[in-house]
């Protein structure tokens, strides 16, 4: 699958990009700025209306051309084309990745296994809109004859952050008649909270799961029938008018009780943090109808375009993944924070946590040995304003090099007074602050007493990309997401892990299932760990209630 001759830390680029860094560390933003009059226009990115500002990096051409050769010898351009080809580039589940094919147009062809798989997500998304079409209007009625009001999403990691961010980042395009809930938390708390208020004669589930084996996901959902069926008179009938599935695992659907005719499939080469757009997504498509989840898929679609046919030199997912690669592999750095200026995506970073960290969180090469190079960094973030009253200061002043991803757009979710103008000043006065700092001397200038200048220094040099765009709509937020998607695989491709994998979350568990049989246990159970987990298991069955 792949041409890379070496190691990665032994591969020519590798070995430039170490000895060109020592030299880049000692260089200050201050320095390049004022060394290359122009930088802050030209090192600059647009495309697809998102404009990427990537000056305030600490690097200078040569070391783009070092990140290109290394994306080269690292074989990406071909790596790209397997994924959207369909090769079972997952190899540690022999499947191929093809969230891609998710947003296909029509007319194109895509083979897994010798057959064409786009004709059948186009007709999972017809099912989806013709269900959407009934529930918006109304044609839907529940078990007492009734509309349906609440929908409410029960899913987790990829079956939840996907549909909760995209129904936070785009509330305004929602039907605001229908109430939104979304359920994941294994947490008594968070499904009780939710329905507190609701009615159940009014109230759709959707159980959202790939596999619809996760115990957390599967424990919400027969708490779900138990009260709706118990709120509508002990009615099982009902089950088949208040919940739906989004699976790929029809016989497990219909174990639980739902018709298969109320199920919206996908297929095992979707990954569950890369399906929001897929069925995953039916709770995305009711809030905001069918024609905006065009858009939306439209915007994902014209993102994977542009990163499998730009040059890599203006492949904006290429620039920024390489970018992060010179961060992590090269300047020790542990964290990146992603900060929205826009309060609709305040969910984006939670999204972001799971996309990035559970695809690179790896350490063994697909050659099975163990890396001897950093792979991901920690993904983090709050929306601008409220993080700058908050961990912004460790960002400024801090011992750690944490780079930052700023999200603006020109226009206001909803305009009001002075809001948005105030808003955009701190996200471009914050890249400033980070890249150029304040010098002892322009602190002593003002007239600061001696003994507090160190406290008041800037060091600056702290890097940051600066993503601007016109608005927040569904096709952005599908380019904007498509755009991370793609960085994650451009680092995954460098760093030469399987991105698409998971098995980090499994012992966990496991250990979880024998746990519960051992804490619900009527008797003494024999207990056979450690002797911290042993007193904890013992602890709690005593004192539990
Ligand atoms: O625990 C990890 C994980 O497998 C994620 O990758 C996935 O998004 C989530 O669990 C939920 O899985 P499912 O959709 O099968 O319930």
């Amino acid at each position: 699958m792949t041409n890379q001759p070496l190691p990665l830390a032994q591969l020519p680029s590798w070995k430039s990009l170490e000895s060109h860094v020592t030299k880049l560390k000692s260089l200050h933003l201050r320095e390049l700025f004022a060394d290359d009059p122009v930088r802050g226009k030209e090192m600059t990115l647009e495309t697809l209306g998102i404009y990427l500002d990537y000056s305030k990096n600490r690097i200078q051409r040569e070391t783009l051309a070092l990140l290109f050769d290394l994306a080269r010898q690292c074989d990406l351009p071909n790596k790209i084309a397997a994924m959207f080809r369909g090769d079972r580039i997952n190899i540690t589940e022999d499947r191929p990745v093809l969230h891609t094919a998710l947003r296909a147009k029509r007319e194109q062809s895509i083979l897994v296994e010798g057959a064409n798989v786009v004709p059948d997500v186009h007709a999972v998304l017809e099912k989806m809109r013709s269900f959407c079409e009934k529930i918006r209007s109304g044609e839907w009625k529940g078990q007492t004859g009734k509309r349906i009001r609440n929908i409410v999403n029960i899913g987790i990691g990829g079956s939840d952050l996907g549909p909760v961010m995209a129904y936070e980042a785009l509330r305004k395009y929602t039907d605001r008649s229908l109430n939104f809930r979304f359920v994941s938390n294994v947490d008594g708390t968070d499904f009780s909270e939710c329905v507190h208020d609701l009615d159940p004669s009014e109230t759709l589930f959707i159980v959202a799961s790939k596999t619809f084996t996760t115990l957390e996901t599967m424990t919400n959902a027969q708490s779900a029938r138990s009260w709706l069926v118990e709120g509508l008179g002990g009615q099982e009938s009902a089950v088949a008018k208040h919940f739906v599935a989004v699976s790929t695992n029809a016989s497990k659907v219909s174990a639980f009780g739902i018709d298969t005719d109320n199920m919206f499939g996908f297929w095992d080469w979707v990954g569950g943090r890369y399906s929001m757009i897929s069925a995953i997504g039916l709770s995305t498509m009711l809030a905001i109808g069918p024609t905006e989840f065009e858009s939306l898929l439209d915007g994902f679609h014209e993102m994977d375009e542009h990163f499998r046919t730009s040059e890599l030199e203006q492949n904006m997912p290429v620039l920024m993944g390489l970018i992060s690669i010179l961060y992590v592999n090269f300047f020790d750095v542990q964290s990146i924070a992603v900060l929205p200026y826009e309060q609709y995506l305040k969910r984006f970073p939670a999204y972001l946590q799971q996309l990035t960290m559970e695809s690179n969180g790896k350490s063994t090469t697909l050659e099975g040995q163990r890396v001897d190079y950093k792979t991901s960094p920690v993904y983090w973030g709050e929306p601008g304003t409220n993080g700058q009253h908050s961990f912004y200061q460790l960002i400024h002043q801090g011992t750690a090099l944490i780079p930052c991803d700023f999200i603006a757009f020109v226009e206001p979710g909803n305009p009001l007074g002075r809001h948005h103008d105030i808003l955009i000043a701190n996200a471009i006065a914050q890249a400033e602050a980070l890249a150029f700092g304040k010098t002892a001397e322009q602190v002593q200038s003002e007239g600061t007493a001696p003994w507090l200048v160190p406290h008041r220094v800037f060091d600056g040099n702290r890097p940051s990309n600066t993503l601007f765009m016109q608005k927040l709509d569904p096709c952005t937020l599908g380019k904007l997401i498509a755009l991370y998607e793609h960085i994650v695989f451009v680092q995954g491709a460098i760093w030469n892990i399987d991105s698409f994998d998971q098995w980090g979350v499994e012992l966990g568990k496991v250990l979880a299932q024998k746990i519960v049989g051992e804490i619900e246990s009527v008797s003494e159970p024999l207990l056979g760990h450690d002797s911290s987990t042993n007193t904890l298991v013992d602890r709690y069955r005593k004192r539990k209630k």
